[in-house]
């Protein structure tokens, strides 16, 4: 499935953009949660304003739709840069990241999404733009090969990844500053949809914000998302104010139970418990039997039915947990109730 385009996957759909520009906070002051990330960003961004340099280079890891943009946006801010964003897959050329990297300006931050999926070339020019800020180019081939050393603006890279362990070694040892995201409670999100209802200029009740939150997978682009979808139907068949009534018909017809997962995740724990005895099976298993891509899985669905404590991963593979059986009304086997007195 394309985890880009799922209605409460976290990718960006192109006819959302310009909102989800609008609900993007610009300062550290209106970015709410992921306080040990930001807590420390704050001094390291002081202290290399105060020195006059440009921040080092920052690895953010997590789970896709935490503001891991949005906090390169504000770092970029915060330092009086440009921010230049682009995405490991759209750079397919060592020719292409040179464009990118000659362009730049001093100081200013490069973002560089889903850097794991850089080719081996291209990430070979960055080894040497990050480290010593010089491009390499290889002119000639076989002995007669030489290369030239050109100046690059001292710049800030910041490399995005839901997979930190896909990095290769050399690339994730050249991030000074590795900041992992993680997903946000039901308080914060209630703030950021509160945030984000202000913006749009659509009042929400409090028992509605919170029933959204707790159903929105820990993922702030995914309670924005929802609240969207809350505000066409209030818009349609409410009374113009967002109640918990609302949110509740609207998840309904979205598929969205009252823990937040929807038709895979649902899928998911049901095949390990119905196929494979609750478990452990593999993830390439379980992936082959639903038809879906292992990353899909491992990104978009997995982190959150951990969260939630509905899975586990083991060595020998996922297994459902007994509030998966209670989630999902089947029965608990009696081999994994604790033992009678
Ligand atoms: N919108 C998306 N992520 C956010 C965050 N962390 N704080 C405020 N608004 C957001």
């Amino acid at each position: 499935m394309d985890t880009e385009n799922r209605l409460v996957g976290a990718g960006l759909q192109s006819e959302e953009e310009l909102l989800e520009k609008s609900i993007r906070p610009k300062k550290f002051a209106d970015y709410i949660g992921q306080s040990n990330v930001t807590e420390n960003l704050k001094v390291y961004i002081q202290a290399s304003k105060m020195r006059g340099e440009p921040l080092d280079h920052v690895l953010f890891y997590g789970p896709p739709g935490l503001g891991k943009t949005t906090l390169a946006g504000i770092i970029a801010e915060e330092m009086g840069v440009d921010l230049r964003i682009t995405a490991g897959p759209a750079i397919s050329r060592a020719g292409d990241l040179a464009a990118i990297l000659t362009n730049l300006n001093e100081g200013d931050v490069l973002f560089i999404d889903e850097i794991h999926r850089l080719n081996r070339s291209v990430e070979e020019v960055l080894y040497s733009a990050m480290e010593d800020f010089a491009l390499d180019i290889v002119t000639g081939k076989g002995p007669g090969a030489s290369s030239i050393r050109f100046d690059l603006p001292h710049f800030t890279l910041i490399g995005a990844t839901t997979r930190a362990g896909s990095l290769s070694a050399p690339l994730r040892d050249r991030f000074g500053i590795v900041a992992k995201f993680e997903l946000y409670s039901k308080k914060e999100l209630s703030q950021i949809l509160k945030r984000t209802a202000g913006i749009l200029g659509v009042e929400i009740d409090d028992d509605a914000t919170e029933m959204l939150a707790s159903r929105s997978r820990g993922t702030p682009r995914i309670a924005n998302r929802l609240l969207k979808r809350v505000r066409d139907f209030c818009q349609v068949l409410g009374n113009g104010r967002i109640d918990a009534e609302i949110v509740n018909s609207t998840l309904g017809s979205l598929g969205i139970d009252e823990l937040g997962l929807e038709d895979l995740d649902r899928k998911i724990l049901k095949l390990i418990i119905e196929q494979f005895k609750g478990g452990p099976v593999g993830i390439d298993t379980i992936a082959a039997s639903l038809g879906e891509e292992r990353v899909t899985i491992e990104d978009a669905y997995e982190p959150f039915l951990m969260q939630s404590g509905m899975l586990h991963r083991t060595l020998k593979g996922r297994m459902a947990s007994i509030k998966a059986y209670g989630h999902l009304g089947i029965e608990v086997p009696k081999s994994m109730l604790p033992e009678e007195e």
